[in-house]
This record gives structure tokens, sequence and C-alpha cells, in this order.
């Protein structure tokens, strides 16, 4: 399966492959989005197929969805499966406190309420996603399309009263057209730079009407695997 790889797929793969092995038979497992949880939705697929690991995976989007059906793992919704052993996503950045951003691939809601829903959150990263402070990727939000300028308004006003360094913010587009979430909404990138309280800033923005979610994962990280392109890993 991992074949011929770059540094940084081989990195993102040795990290899903290390987490897979938290992966026990009755697990009701969250299943996260983006290239390096899809590299864990394949491991898991081949340990299923192979081994005859009896899991149920809640996706948090449509793509894993799709891909984890394809390598054969069962699927269950949140709402059957209610609460979760584990759920195993990547990130765009983590912090030495394991705050995250996440959102780079648009799936942030989902990922947030199925990560909040279960026992244990481990992230599988590659090690130039570990940063000081969070803020250089850009921040996602998701706001629901009526009325996303005004939102984003809002939020630029916000992040001026809180005195953040960075405060442009820019609709997140899909070739011609503004890109919408699993959940028909819209996201909006927030150019921050430098997040000084992470905490803080996931709470305010919640408040902003329109604002659906933000990509701040504060306290619902509790491990982060680290792939490197030379095949180790770290946990
Ligand atoms: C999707 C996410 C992803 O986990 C994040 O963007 C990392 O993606 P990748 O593993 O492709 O670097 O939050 O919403």
């Amino acid at each position: 399966m991992s074949g011929d790889l770059s540094p940084i797929d081989k990195a993102k793969f040795v990290a899903a492959k290390r987490a897979a092995e938290l992966v026990e038979d009755g697990m009701r497992v969250g299943l996260g989005t983006g290239s390096t949880a899809a590299w864990l939705v394949r491991c898991l697929g081949e340990m299923v197929r192979e081994d005859g690991l009896k899991i149920t995976g809640v996706p948090t989007s449509a793509r894993t969805a799709e891909l984890a059906r394809e390598v054969g793992i069962e699927l269950i919704t949140l709402d059957e499966a209610r609460w979760l052993d584990l759920t195993i996503d990547g990130a765009d950045e983590f912090d030495s406190e394991l705050n995250l951003i996440k959102g780079g691939g648009g799936a942030l809601l989902q990922e947030k309420i199925v990560a909040t829903a279960s026992d244990q959150m481990v992230v599988i990263a590659d090690k130039a996603k570990e940063v000081e402070t969070l803020g250089a990727f850009p921040l996602p939000i998701e706001v629901i399309p009526f009325g996303w300028q005004t939102s984003q308004a809002l939020v630029e006003e916000t992040l001026i009263s809180m005195d953040v360094m960075g405060r442009s913010s820019t609709l997140r587009m899909n070739g011609a057209s503004p890109y919408v979430t699993d959940e028909g909404n819209h996201i909006l990138d927030l150019h921050l730079n430098r997040i000084g309280n992470p905490r803080q800033l996931a709470l305010v923005l919640n408040q902003i009407p329109g604002v659906v979610e933000n990509g701040l994962f504060i306290d619902i990280c509790d491990t982060v695997v680290i792939g490197y392109g030379d095949g180790k890993v770290e946990v």
C-alpha cells in the first residue's frame, strides 16, 4: 500500500499506521478527513480485510465516508454511535499544548463534533505541522451562506478589538464559486499570522452571528503521533 512514497507522504503514512495500531476489535472509531486521515482509513481497511479487525467507523466528511466504504470499513452515523472510543484525524497545525488548527480540508465542523464525542482524539501529522504558536496557517471558520459578508465584517471587527496581528480574511473558493462544506456552509480563512490566546479566540469567534464553528481545537486532542520522512515515528 505504501509503495514508493515521497518523504511527506511517507511521514503521513507512518503516523497513520502507528495510530491504526491503537484501534481494537469492537471499537467505534471517528475517521478524520484529509490526506493523512486517508492513509489511516486505508490502513484500517487493510486490517479489516486481512486481519479480521471488527470496527465501526463514523466518518467526518462525505469524502472519508466514500473512501471508508471502498476499503471495507462498516460505517454508522454519529447519532447511531452516540459516543466513540477513539477519533483519529489530521491537523493543519499543533502546538506543545496540543491545541490545533483544523479545517484546511473544509471538514472542521463534523471533525470537531466527532472528536468531542470521543473518549480520545489522536492526531496524526508530519513534523512540519508542529509550531510554537498557532496561526501561520490561515484559521478556517465555517459561516452560513446567509449574510456571510456581514459575518465576515463582524469577524474582522472582532479581531481588531482583540488586537490580533493579522485581521484579513478571505472567502474560500472552489474555482469561481464559494467553497461549500458538507453542511452547505462557506469557509472564511483568517490570516492571523500568530494566535496569542487560542482559547479566548475560539470562544469569541463562536459568539459572532453567522459563525457556525471555528477551526481551533482546544482541549480536544489527547495525543499527537508525528511521522517523519525517513519513516521514524514519535508519539
Ligand atoms: C480537514 C482537516 C485536515 O485534517 C487537515 O487539513 C490536515 O490535512 P492533511 O492531512 O491533508 O494535511 O482539518 O478539515
